[in-house]
């Protein structure tokens, strides 16, 4: 078995990526600007934006964390995104997700200009993603297509049974793993709540990758030998040994499942520090198709 390190192949990235901001700074040219709303005072999202700024300042890009109270109304919202759309200074930008119930997140996703949809989840970037044209790849997929890449796993005519359909990661992934790329030329099976027989179909994966929310959910049993496994399930479980009281836990019975895995990701330190990494090249990808 061998470890998917995420954790290591961002920080690969996010060398690459300095690197480009020290060459841009001595040429004189802007430095890549990553604004950030996040609304009300979830841990985990509160955890993911932190994380996502000090990947910024790690790197040298610049970034803006603007906050809001739970209470904040719709119109608020849609008017800062207004202003970010139209702010020349930010170069991308995203909005936190999940957000309070009286928002609709599909609204304010389509407010966002497709030139600063850093995380790729407005409806033009979708569409350019399904028909492999340019734009920006949500950053989840988008993290563990690159994981893929950089570890050498050959996915072509594997078979890749997705486990959940969530629009951020299942539905995506399910897309960018059967296009006609590399890594891609998968045979995908995306599987969700309905989905009969779904042990059986996981036994003739290739690749799994489980994107559900249900900690400890793929066991061994439903995992052939010599299986790719890539988690993204990042739930918070209690845990009294620690001084925070409580764990990450991915979707995928790790102790169990990583003695019969050829190559598995880490809870945490696989895919979550992908999705940054991936973020960061977005963003500078956004200032660089304004040409500055
Ligand atoms: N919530 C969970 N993952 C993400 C992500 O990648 N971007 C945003 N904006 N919200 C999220």
């Amino acid at each position: 078995m061998q470890l998917l390190d995420g954790k290591a192949t961002a920080e690969s990235i996010r060398v690459e990526l300095a690197e480009q901001v020290k060459i841009r700074k001595q040429e004189g040219k802007k430095i890549p600007h990553l604004a950030a709303i996040l609304v009300g005072n979830d841990g985990g999202s509160l955890t993911y934006v932190n994380a996502k700024v000090k990947a910024c300042d790690q790197i040298g890009f610049e970034s803006t964390l603007i906050r809001y109270d739970d209470s904040v109304s719709e119109e608020v919202l849609l008017a800062k995104v207004k202003a970010l759309n139209e702010d020349k200074s930010i170069d991308g930008f995203i909005v936190q997700l999940p957000l309070p119930k009286h928002i609709d997140e599909m609204k304010v996703t389509q407010a966002i200009s497709p030139l600063k949809d850093v995380d790729g989840f407005h409806p033009v970037n979708l569409g350019n993603m399904v028909l492999n044209l340019p734009g920006f790849l949500p950053a989840t997929p988008a993290g563990i297509i690159e994981l893929i890449k950089r570890n050498g796993i050959d996915t072509s005519g594997k078979h890749c049974v997705v486990i959940g359909r969530s629009n951020i990661v299942g539905m995506p992934v399910s897309i960018m793993l059967a296009r006609n790329t590399n890594p891609g030329n998968c045979t995908v099976t995306l599987t969700h709540s309905k989905t009969k027989n779904l042990k059986e179909i996981c036994q003739s994966a290739d690749i799994i990758i489980a994107a559900i929310g249900r900690p400890g959910f793929v066991t061994a049993e439903m995992v052939k030998e010599g299986a790719v496994i890539i988690d993204v399930g990042t739930t918070r479980v209690n845990d009294s040994s620690r001084a925070r009281g409580w764990r990450l836990c991915g979707d995928v019975d790790f102790e169990n499942v990583s003695k019969k895995a050829s190559f598995i990701t880490p809870v945490p330190g696989g895919v979550g520090p992908m999705t940054i990494a991936s973020l960061m090249i977005n963003t500078l990808r956004a200032m660089e198709l304004k040409g500055k």
